[in-house]
């Protein structure tokens, strides 16, 4: 798994990122179990609520391209920002708890986490098959 060549990725997504309320810009991007990778970054709108997180959109861009397994999600901020709550729930709809979590600055190396690691106890759609 090429780790460096995520964040990399994410990095250049950051470039895109549409973020004139908060001035922070987020590039992600997911590797999928095919070895593709997508990319997003995060896209706010004047009706605050209604934008989305940058890993979402690469979760997102990823799912409707038919993925369905993620291996791994590269987050890249100016100050290695920890990523959401919402965000690790819809990647762990479609990873494993041993999917890695690369969390990295603009410059340097990635902190590396796997999923259980920053989403314990997870709930996932598994649960919904029990009675
Ligand atoms: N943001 C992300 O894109 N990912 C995260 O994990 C945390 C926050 C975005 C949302 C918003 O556009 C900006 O960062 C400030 O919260």
């Amino acid at each position: 798994m090429n780790i460096r060549k995520l964040v990399e990725a994410a990095r250049r997504a950051r470039a895109n990122a549409y973020a004139p309320y908060s001035r922070y810009p987020v590039g992600a991007a997911v590797l999928a179990k095919s070895g593709k990778i997508y990319s997003g970054c995060n896209i706010e709108n004047a009706a605050y609520p209604s934008g989305l997180c940058a890993e979402r959109v690469a979760i997102f861009k990823a799912v409707s391209e038919g993925e369905r397994e993620l291996k791994a999600i590269a987050v890249v901020t100016r100050n290695g920002g920890s990523p959401c709550g919402a965000c690790r729930q819809v990647f762990a709809e479609f990873a494993k708890s041993n999917a890695v979590y690369a969390i990295a600055c603009t410059r340097g190396k990635p902190k590396l986490f796997t999923l259980v690691e920053l989403l314990p106890e997870r709930f996932g759609p598994e649960k919904l098959k029990q009675k």
